[in-house]
Order: structure tokens, then sequence, then C-alpha cells
């Protein structure tokens, strides 16, 4: 059995902080020694001398290969999960869509298809669920018991994703059976396409009237009509992509009140801004995204919600459009423009940057926001999301000093543009293992397309 030490590194989980040595075998941390103190062995050493050794993050909100906006994501399993490799994420949960009249099962074997032989990190999905007869309600148990223990349900995007108030009760009735976890789409659909509607007739085309169309109140409203939906069901809830101030105190709230409310947020609500749809020309395209970028100051909610627990994730939602091609179908008419944006490569180091390094979050914290905390949300833990003898040896070898400048032509993301252009970010993944295999070493991937495995997830506990 192949046998990997990585010694000399500052071992960072969750909760631990210390010098010491891991010695993998096979796929697995077998053993983590005192610093130096490891025996004579036969394996490969890896020199994590002035770095950290953290547990290899885990981004539960990807779109890759997904048909969306008249248009489909412009990753794929492969070019996604690679990205994915070189930012430190190895393992990602995806979402597969249930289009309407289609049994879950098989929208599940559909995104299997466009996973396996292409994934090179490991994958799990959570499913969309679009249409709710009683079937399918049936089926939401076959899937958790297959692995699939999370389901995204849409309040916004009426005749496509949006399922009625009364589904989204039953679904979540149903996660008080089975165990499963509803994660929401929280934004107010209705009200926002009587606004687009409007905005449209006004003559208002360019990409800003995406975000001037959906209020950050169409997401707060929703966020505490998904808590009190939960609430009346008896189950936790987790909202995706937080982005408003006004939605964080609805969580906030929550929370105080003892309800098990959980939330994530994405980096793009952390360092970018409305005043990026400001930009010349088209340019604002690139930050059409639901829920929309919102003022100045939000962000700093959000940081704070990251520190106190109020958010427990980073997450990216990479659901990327190349300009060219893709956003380019919503010229003229802002509300054709594919929503989403790319971040899958950039989110460890932007939140080390952002967070730690600007002294937002420790870094323990930061290890529980990008790989521990979904970890145990999403049925992946002890397996992943820590560093412990019997967990996977999913690992990164993180610089905290190396700096980056982010640019889409270094990037690896399929995809013409990053929203985070000429940022220099401090700390960068140096080298990526996954199940003990090193798949990037020095800015170089060196593992394999279609060796990621499917994570059959448990439910929450
Ligand atoms: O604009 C976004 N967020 N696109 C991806 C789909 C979603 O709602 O997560
Ligand atoms: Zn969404
Ligand atoms: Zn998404």
């Amino acid at each position: 059995m192949s046998r990997l030490l990585i010694k000399g590194g500052r071992i960072v989980t969750a909760v631990d902080d210390y010098p010491g040595d891991v010695l993998i075998e096979g796929e697995t941390i077998r053993a983590i020694f005192a610093a130096g103190t490891a025996p004579a062995l036969d394996a490969r050493v890896l020199d994590a001398t002035g770095k950290l050794v953290i547990p290899g993050g885990i981004d539960a909100h990807t779109h890759l290969d997904m048909p969306f906006g008249g248009t489909t994501s412009a990753d794929d399993f492969e070019s996604g999960t690679i990205a994915a490799a070189h930012g430190g994420t190895t393992s990602i949960v995806d979402f597969a869509i249930q289009y309407k009249g289609q049994a879950l099962r098989e929208a599940r074997d559909a995104w299997m298809k466009k996973a396996e032989g292409k994934a090179a990190i490991d994958y799990g999905f959570h499913m969309i669920i679009t249409d709710l007869p009683d079937a399918v309600e049936k089926e939401m148990d076959v899937l958790v018991k297959e692995g699939v223990t999370s389901f995204k349900l849409f309040m916004a995007y009426r005749g496509v994703l949006m399922l009625d108030d009364g589904s989204i009760f039953r679904a979540l009735l149903k996660t008080g059976e089975n165990g499963g976890t509803i994660c929401m789409h929280a934004e107010n659909g209705d009200v926002i396409d009587v606004l687009v509607r409007r905005a449209l007739a006004e003559g208002h085309t360019a990409p800003k009237w995406h975000a001037l169309t959906r209020p950050p109140r169409a997401e707060a409203e929703a966020t505490y009509r998904a808590i009190c939906l939960a609430e009346m069901a008896g189950v936790p809830l987790y909202v995706v992509h937080l982005s408003a101030a006004e939605a964080l105190e609805k969580i906030a709230e929550a929370r105080d009140r003892g309800l098990p409310a959980h939330a994530e947020t994405c980096p793009q609500y952390l360092f970018l801004s409305y005043e990026n749809y400001e930009e010349p020309g088209f340019e604002g395209a690139k930050y059409v995204m639901s829920p929309p970028l919102r003022a100045k100051g939000n962000e700093e909610a959000l940081w704070r919600g990251l520190a106190t627990n109020d958010l427990q994730t980073v997450s990216t939602d990479h659901c990327p459009f190349c300009m060219k091609g893709q956003k380019e179908l919503g010229q003229g008419d802002f509300s054709k423009i594919p929503n989403g944006a790319p971040g899958i490569e950039t989110r460890m180091s932007l939140l080390y940057d952002g967070g730690v390094v600007r002294n937002r979050i420790s870094v323990n914290r930061f290890v529980e926001l990008t790989s521990t905390s979904p970890a145990k949300i999403f049925g992946l833990f002890p397996k992943k999301g820590t560093i412990a003898p019997g967990s996977d040896a999913d690992l990164v070898v993180f610089n905290p000093n190396r700096k980056l400048t982010l640019s889409a032509k270094t990037l690896h993301q399929r995809v013409d543009y990053t929203p985070y252009e000429g940022r220099v970010v401090q700390g960068a993944a140096d080298t990526v293992i996954s199940r003990g295999e090193v798949i990037v070493e020095n800015g170089t991937f060196v593992g394999r397309a279609g060796r990621g495995s499917f994570l059959k997830r448990k439910v929450r506990t």
C-alpha cells in the first residue's frame, strides 16, 4: 500500500492548531505524529515546513454542466473539478435537476452520467425538485437511502424551477421522516417577476436592472417564510447563497429562538457589491446572479455572521457562463442574461485572504467554514472535513504567505472571465491530496479526470 508522510507542517482543523506529521496509507489518514517523531518509514515524504496542513475544501454548492437560462454552464465535471482541485477543494456537492414530470432517480442518473468518468475529485448530489406529485414525494425516501440526502427547492423562477408553498411544506415534512435536508433558494419570485416586467416595459434593459428588480426585502421575506414553513414542519432548514443583511437578520432571529436554521454565503457577496453592475457597457452581466450583489455594507454584516456562526458555510454557487456566446444572450434584455458566476477555484484563497489575513475570522474558523461545517451539515463527517486517523486523506498543504493575482488567463475554470480579475490574494493551495493521491503539485494538476468517486452521503445527525 502506498504511503505518504506530510512532514513539518502546522496541522489546522476546525478545533486544532499544532505542528505535526500526517501519515497516509492508501486513501486514508493512518496516524498523526507530534512534529519530528514519525518513525522511519518506507514513505514518500512531502515537506510542509512553513505551511498549513488543512482538510480538503468541500464546496457544497456547484452547478457543473447544468442547462440553465437557455444555455449550459461552461464547466463540465472534468474542467470544473480540476479547477476546484487547483483551489484546494477536494469534494463538491453539485445540483442535479428533476425536470417537471421526471422521476428523481432519472434526474439522479442523468447527473451521475455527467460526472462519472470525468470528475477529478469526489462528488455528491443535492436534488433540485421542481415538481412534487405524491410519487415523487415518496421517492425522496429512496434518494435519501441511496445517499442523495438533500433537496433544493426554489421560491423563485415561476414556471421553471419554483415550487408553491404547499409543495415546499410537503417536502419539508418529508425530510422530517427521512432525515434529509432542504436547501432553499429564498427569493420572492412572484414579486421579482412583477418588477422585471415593469422595468422592461419602462425600457430598462441594462444588466444593473437585474439587481434593481431583486430587492433585498424579496430575499428577506422569502427567507423568513422558509423559516416559518420549516418551523411548522418541525425540521431544520439550510438557506443557500444568502446575500443580504436583511435576510441574515431573519436567520439570526430564528437561531436566537433555538431553531435549526442554517445558511451559507458565497465569496461574491463578501467581495463584490452592487457597484460592479455599474461597470461600463455590458460588463455588469458578469455579476448577474441570483440573489444579486448587494449594496456596500452588506458584506460586513455577512462577515460578522460568519464570525458569530449565524452563517455556517461558505460555498461558491459556481455557475459559470462565458461573456461571449452566453452572457451576451441578454444584450438588450437583462432578464435573458444567464444567472450565475464562476468561483469554484478561488473560494479558499479569497476566504483566507479576506477572513484570516484581515483578522475577521480565525484560521480554525476558516477550516470550519470551508470544510468541516459543510461535511457535518451534508452527511460527510468525519470521512471528510477533518484530519484524523481513519478519515479520508483529503488534505491541502496551504501556503499562508503565497500571493496570487487572480486572472481568467491563469485560472483553470473554463470561462472567459473572473469576477476578481487583478485582485491580489494572500494564501494558496500548494499541494492538494485527494484520498491519498497527490492531484495538484506546485500549481500543476497531476491527477486524472474520472478518478473522483460518488459520495453516498449520510442523513443529518
Ligand atoms: O444565479 C445563480 N445563483 N445561478 C445558479 C442557480 C441558483 O439559483 O443557485
Ligand atoms: Zn439558487
Ligand atoms: Zn446555485
